[in-house]
């Protein structure tokens, strides 16, 4: 049995007491990821942010807002876990000032600075162990496989999967996994549930029980 941190959904960076930028994932990846982890046996932990569908009881979930509050709950959580799928889709920009009162309209327009947040996998890969793995996912739209192995590198993952904005928000994904070495491992197409599973499938083969070991 492994342990396995998951995280999944949006983020939401707030620039005033009622208003946030975030995206459109659902957290439907994710929620299938768990569910074949969990269907194999595995221990569970989701760390999600904001969304509206119900994760599998047998996951420990822990809900986050911001794409800090995600990276401190991760920094918590991995330690007792062996491996990481990153499945969320984080906001990658805050605004630098956060207005304590909703901001007001002034008749011009209205400028923010936003900067970066901090990336959770790229910095879970610096603190991990050296037996723990990492699964990175990557959304493109163009030079997709040769920027999705540049994410993989960038982020130290062991694997990552690659798919495009048809999957956000929908019960359908169609992905490629790759390798360090950039090899395509798995293609996939189908429901959620149907590609997690196969994802979860290789990440058991390849990461979880790389030497055909069996544990009880
Ligand atoms: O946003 P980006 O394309 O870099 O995301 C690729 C991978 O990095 C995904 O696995 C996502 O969950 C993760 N990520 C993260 N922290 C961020 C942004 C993305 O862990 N701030």
């Amino acid at each position: 049995m492994a342990r396995i941190l998951i995280t999944s959904g949006p983020t939401r960076q707030y620039l005033d007491p009622v208003r946030f930028l975030t995206n459109a994932s659902s957290g439907q990846m994710g929620c299938a990821l768990a569910a074949a982890a969990l269907a194999q046996g595995h221990a569970v932990v989701v760390v999600s942010g904001p969304v509206q569908l119900e994760y599998p009881p047998a996951a420990r979930l822990v809900h986050v807002v911001s794409t800090e509050e995600m990276l401190a709950a991760c920094q918590r959580e991995f330690s007792g876990c062996d491996g990481l799928i990153a499945a969320a889709a984080p906001c990658d920009y805050r605004p630098q000032q956060v207005a304590e009162q909703k901001l007001a309209k002034t008749g011009q327009p209205l400028l923010l600075e936003l900067i970066e947040t901090p990336d959770i996998v790229a910095t879970l890969a610096v603190e991990k162990r050296p037996a723990q793995w990492l699964v990175g996912f990557a959304l493109e739209t163009h030079e997709r496989r040769r920027r999705a192995l540049q994410k993989l590198q960038k982020k130290s993952c062991d694997l990552i999967v690659l798919n495009g904005p048809q999957a956000i928000n929908a019960d359908a994904n169609a992905v490629e996994v790759l390798d360090r070495h950039g090899a395509v491992v798995l293609a996939a197409e189908g429901a959620k549930a149907s590609v997690a599973r196969q994802i979860f499938e290789l990440i058991e083969r390849s990461l979880i029980r790389p030497h055909g070991a069996c544990d009880s």
